[in-house]
Formats: C-alpha cells, structure tokens, sequence
C-alpha cells in the first residue's frame, strides 16, 4: 500500500465513507433478489449434477477406470480432489467418495469429462465390486465433485512434493501430475508408489505419459519379484530420504496399514507434522479394533430414533456400524461426502443416548462435542438413541 502522508490518507478514508454513504442513501429499500456472489459460488461448487458413464476401462488386474461426461457443466477442481457418488443398488442409496484420476484440465476444452478409478477388493466390498463388475457406459449417477483437503497449496507446502502411494491411492496423485506436466501446477513432484508385484500397478501407463523434469516416479515392490532392477521392499526411511530434497511436503494416500507405517517412518526422519499430509481413509474396516471400543457391544443392534423435521422414525442401527450406514440402510436421505469424520456434512444432533465416535475419523469441533452434535459416518450406537437430523 502507498502512503501518500497522515493528511491526504485520512483524507481519503473519510471520501470512501462519503461515498459509502451516498450508496446507501441511493439503495432501495426493497430486498436485493441479485446474489452475484453466491451465483459465482454456485457455479464453483453446484453440489450434485448427473454423471453419465462414457467409458470403463482397464487401469490393471483389479482396478478399472470410469470416465464420466456431464450435461451440467462439470466444476472446477483441485489435482487431488475427490468426488462423491450417488450409487443406488439392491434398493439402498448409498455415497462413496474417490479421488479423481483425471486431471482438472481434461474437465475443459473440446470434451469435458472427469475420471474415478477403483479397485476391486479380494473380498467383500458393497460398492467397488458393482463399480468395478457391472457398470457401463450409458449407466447414469448423480456426483459431487471437486471435494476435500488433499491438494497442494504454494503458501503452505514445499516446492518440492514426495507423494508416498500405496494401492487405489495412486490416483490423486496421477491427476496431480498430469496438471504439472501440463504446465498448471507449479511444485516438483517425486512419486513413491508401493505395490507387490507389476501387475498390481494402477495408471501405470498415465503415470510413465506424465512424467517429465518436474515429475518422477519411482515404483517400490514388497514381493518376490525375479527380475525386477527397481527399489525393493515398503516405503521407509530409506527409501524416502532417498528422493527427498533439503525441504520436502509429503503427500500420503494409501491403505491403512501403509498410513501407519510411513508415519512412523517419517517421525523417525524427524519430519516436522506441518509438512505431512494424509489423505482422509473413509470408513475404517472395523470399528471394533479400536481402543475404547466395547466389545461386548460389538454384535448388538439397537433402536435409532431419527427425528427429521416434525416426524420421527425408529430404525434398527449395529453397534458396528456407523450411524450413515443405518440411515442408508432404512432407505433415509443424509448428506455424506468423505465418510471420514471430516467434511461435516453428515452432522446430525444427538438428542439421548450413548455412542462411540472412531478416534481416527474424529473431525468434530470443539464446540460440536460440547453440544453433542456427531458427524453420522463415523459414530456408532451403544445404545438405543434418539438422533435429529436436518435435510
Ligand atoms: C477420499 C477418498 C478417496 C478414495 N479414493 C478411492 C479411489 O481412488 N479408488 C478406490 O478404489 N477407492 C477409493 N476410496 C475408497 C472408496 O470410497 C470405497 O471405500 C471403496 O471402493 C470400497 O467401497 P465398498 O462399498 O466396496 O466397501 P466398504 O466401503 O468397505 O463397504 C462396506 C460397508 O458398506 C456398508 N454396507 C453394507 N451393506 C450395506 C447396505 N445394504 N446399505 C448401506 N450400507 C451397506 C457396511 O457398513 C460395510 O462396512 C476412497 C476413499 C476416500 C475416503
Ligand atoms: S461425510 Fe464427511 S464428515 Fe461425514
């Protein structure tokens, strides 16, 4: 800002105020029914707009990638970003969330589109397998994109990113370094990407297209791998010390058990917490592992009263699944995004009763302990308990 001298600035001040104040008295009393601002917002995130399946393709053995062209227009988003889908199957309505494989450049020009790639789990699985066996093109969903946390951002993170993947979680970090190679995200990006074998590769074709001098990737395999000449073994301090540079951010997206191990990897390179990022993990596998968890609750189902508006309905809820899931499974309408505590959009009252929130997925503020409000995709009954839930 320009100083111009005390006499001229307060001058100046007081000549907006003037100015200001002629406005006002211009205005109309009427309400303003123009909302430029939140039509700007609206555009940037429109909540859910229909998806349709153009093309499923292999991404390797066990992962298939889904690209999804919109009649809406599809929002702008963050490399690193996930999006939520609708999926509607044997009755019930679910959401799950997925990183978005595509880059945000591909959601413009010539054809639009936006890309999930999943995995199929060797077992069990209620989404990915249908995703992953039974969609086609022409299939249609409902989505919302362009959501979470997991991006990089110039003012906080380092210009050099070492991104440590493991699995699915592969994919922020493909439309990541798709946009560097296409010159719209400006950080180095060096790629540690921990598989078992080459066939469990995921985008292994799109990582080699995006690397360039600003994007590396160096594949890690655990198992016995006759032939293989690349790193060896899981991701630890060796190996990340490696390919780091004097001031480094990691990234971190992959299955639980390679979360822990990396933390503990980096502690012990003394890498300060504010240049480690974790994506959100979604709904742990089983509640019952964790410390505090009453176990002798574990097989119970108890009676949830869910009050929307003036009505209430009572629905059975497992102790060993979170609130969302009860609620999906009674075919009732909740805003779910990330289902990993953090986004808030699941946030409902607890009116009485007793609860477990999963101490990984905690993303309540303090304010929200303090008046019992949860967020439903990461609290489980321990009891009959009455819930108020807003539309
Ligand atoms: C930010 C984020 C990004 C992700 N990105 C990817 C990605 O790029 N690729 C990928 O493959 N995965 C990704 N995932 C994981 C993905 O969201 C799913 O969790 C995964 O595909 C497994 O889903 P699933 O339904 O098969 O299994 P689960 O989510 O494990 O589903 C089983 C659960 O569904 C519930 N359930 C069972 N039956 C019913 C019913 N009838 N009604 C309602 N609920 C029921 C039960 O609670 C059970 O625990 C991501 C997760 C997060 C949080
Ligand atoms: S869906 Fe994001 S906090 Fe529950």
């Amino acid at each position: 800002m320009k100083v111009k001298g005390f006499l001229k600035d307060v001058g100046g001040a007081s000549a907006v105020t003037k100015r200001r104040q002629a406005a006002y008295d211009r205005a109309s009393a009427k309400p303003a029914h123009k909302d430029p601002m939140g039509a700007v917002a609206k555009a940037l995130h429109p909540g859910l707009i229909p998806l349709t399946v153009e093309s499923v393709r292999p991404a390797s053995k066990t992962a298939k990638t889904i690209r999804f062209t919109s009649e809406a227009h599809l929002p702008y988003f963050r490399a690193g970003q996930f999006l939520t889908l609708v999926i509607e199957r044997d009755g019930y309505r679910v959401t799950r969330p997925y990183s978005i494989s595509s880059a945000p450049y591909e959601t413009r020009g010539e054809h639009p589109c936006v890309e999930i790639t999943v995995r199929r789990p060797k077992e069990g699985g209620f989404i990915a397998n249908y995703l992953y066996d039974e969609v086609r093109a022409g299939d249609t969903f409902l989505g919302e994109v362009g959501l979470g946390e997991f991006h990089y951002e110039a003012l906080r993170d380092a210009r050099h990113v070492v991104a440590a993947a493991g699995g699915s979680g592969i994919t922020p970090f493909v439309s990541m370094a798709k946009e560097i190679k296409n010159g719209r995200e400006d950080f180095d990006l060096t790629i540690l990407y921990g598989s078992v074998s080459e066939d469990d590769i995921v985008l292994r074709e799109e990582l080699e297209a995006a690397a360039c001098d600003r994007v590396h990737v160096v594949h890690v395999l655990s198992g016995d791998n006759p032939g293989w000449t690349g790193e060896k073994g899981f991701l630890n301090r060796d190996i990340i010390k490696k390919y780091s540079a004097e001031d480094t951010t990691y990234f971190v997206c992959g299955p639980q058990v390679m979360y822990d191990f990396v933390q503990k990897e980096l502690e012990a390179l003394s890498v300060p917490k504010r240049r480690v990022r974790f994506e959100v993990f979604g709904q742990v596998r089983d509640i019952t592992a964790f410390a505090g968890y009453p176990q002798e609750k574990k097989d119970d189902t108890y009676r949830l009263r869910v009050r929307i508006g003036v009505s209430e309905t009572e629905i059975p809820a497992r102790a060993s699944e979170p609130i969302a899931v009860a609620l999906e499974r009674a075919g009732l309408k909740i805003h779910t995004a990330c289902r990993s505590g953090s986004c808030g959009f699941c946030r409902i009252k607890v009116l009485s009763g007793k609860y477990f929130v999963c101490p990984q997925n905690d993303g309540r503020r303090g304010a929200d302990r303090d008046f019992h409000y949860v967020h439903a995709c990461s609290t489980y009954p321990l009891g009959d308990m009455t819930v108020k839930v807003n539309i």
